[in-house]
């Protein structure tokens, strides 16, 4: 009887972890499906005023990316977008 009970929680608890990583991994889906200018929008704002476009060249979009990557913990391919989005609209 124990071992039952045992069983079925097992199968409970791995379905679960199953529907709960399905979540994680939808979830990141729609944030790679993600344009720079959304990520830019959404991400820029949380600690600051989203810096203009225009306020920086393009050499400088690239240093500033990487340094709020780190700032912002973005990977590095929503950093990628954000600076290409940044870039292209000066
Ligand atoms: C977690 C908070 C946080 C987020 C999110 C964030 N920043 Fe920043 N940002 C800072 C801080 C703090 C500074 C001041 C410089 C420093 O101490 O790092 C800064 C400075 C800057 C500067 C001034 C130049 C520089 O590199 O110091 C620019 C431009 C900038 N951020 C752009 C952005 C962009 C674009 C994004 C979106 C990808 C962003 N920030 C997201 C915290 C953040």
């Amino acid at each position: 009887m124990k071992k039952i009970k045992f069983i079925t929680c097992l199968i409970i608890a791995v379905f679960m972890a199953s529907v709960f990583i399905q979540s994680c991994a939808s979830s990141k889906e729609a944030i790679a499906n993600k344009s720079g200018a959304q990520l830019w929008g959404e991400n820029c704002i949380r600690c600051h005023n989203t810096p203009s476009p225009a306020d920086f060249n393009d050499a400088q979009w690239k240093t500033v990316g990487l340094h709020m990557q780190v700032r912002a913990n973005l990977t590095k391919d929503e950093a990628e977008k954000i600076v290409v989005f940044l870039q292209s609209a000066n």
